[in-house]
């Protein structure tokens, strides 16, 4: 697909570890010219880790989002990742509203700053990165136990490892469990939106994947201090519409 959505006028590519599962990495190169800069959406997928190389390491840049949702959080904002020294100080002057070194503004941009406040929020939690991991591990284990073979589960590819910002599975009655469970209390949601169900991203051709995902996608409770009894709890009332 990647590959056929390529034209002469394609200078990058912007791939997502979505939910925080790597995507295939070598795919996705083998579909590209070499010569067309690939650039990770790592929003959910802070320390996850495609072959054993960290999600946002790998392309020309990546970014990472801090959002309520997402393994780390700073309320909003996130980071651009990259290995790259020139791209590293580009970014920092369009953070800061272009302005270079030399107090010169040679190409504008605007404040994207992240605050001093909001870092001191995150950087904790960056610290404690791998037992947030271990616990989101745990969390989705516990539900891969309960439910396999029940309804189809999310995974990683062999070698990679998951970073579990989502865990999201997929059933046909998805919509009556999703209102089901809320009724309930357990705050299910829609697992992904389709773009092209949007007002202004329609007619855009037909996408029978995105549609399948968007009717068929559920996130189920996910952060780190989900007990076992609450895991049965939401695994028994998933069972009940498989
Ligand atoms: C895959 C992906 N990309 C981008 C974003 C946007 O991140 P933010 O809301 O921090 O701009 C999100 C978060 O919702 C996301 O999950």
């Amino acid at each position: 697909k990647v590959y056929e959505a390529v034209t002469p006028r394609t200078k990058a590519v912007l791939a997502v570890h979505l939910f925080g599962r790597p995507l295939d990495w070598t795919a996705l190169q083998s579909a590209v010219d070499p010569g067309i800069h690939l650039l990770e959406d790592a929003a959910g997928a802070l320390g996850a880790r495609w072959q054993g190389m960290p999600c946002g390491g790998l392309g020309a840049m990546g970014c990472l989002s801090f959002h309520p949702r997402k393994i780390v959080t700073t309320g909003e904002g996130g980071a651009v990742t990259t290995g790259d020294g020139e791209l590293a100080a580009a970014i920092r002057r369009l953070r800061h509203h272009g302005l270079d070194p030399n107090a010169d503004i040679a190409s504008p941009s605007t404040n994207y700053r992240l605050a001093d406040i909001l870092c001191a929020v995150g950087l904790p939690q960056l610290r404690r990165l791998d037992e947030l991991l271990a616990e989101r591990a745990r969390v989705a284990a516990g539900y891969a136990e309960r439910l396999d073979g029940v309804v189809d589960l999310p995974g990683a590819d062999e070698g990679d490892t998951h970073g579990w910002q989502a865990y999201v599975i997929r059933l046909d009655r998805r919509e009556e469990a999703m209102n089901a469970l809320r009724a309930e209390g357990i705050e299910v949601q829609i697992g992904t939106y389709a773009l092209h169900h949007l007002s202004a991203y329609r007619d855009q051709g037909p996408f029978p994947c995105a549609d399948a995902a968007f009717e068929r996608a559920l996130a189920l409770p996910l952060h780190s201090r989900l007990t076992d009894a609450e895991l049965d709890r939401v695994a028994e009332g998933i069972r009940r519409f498989a």
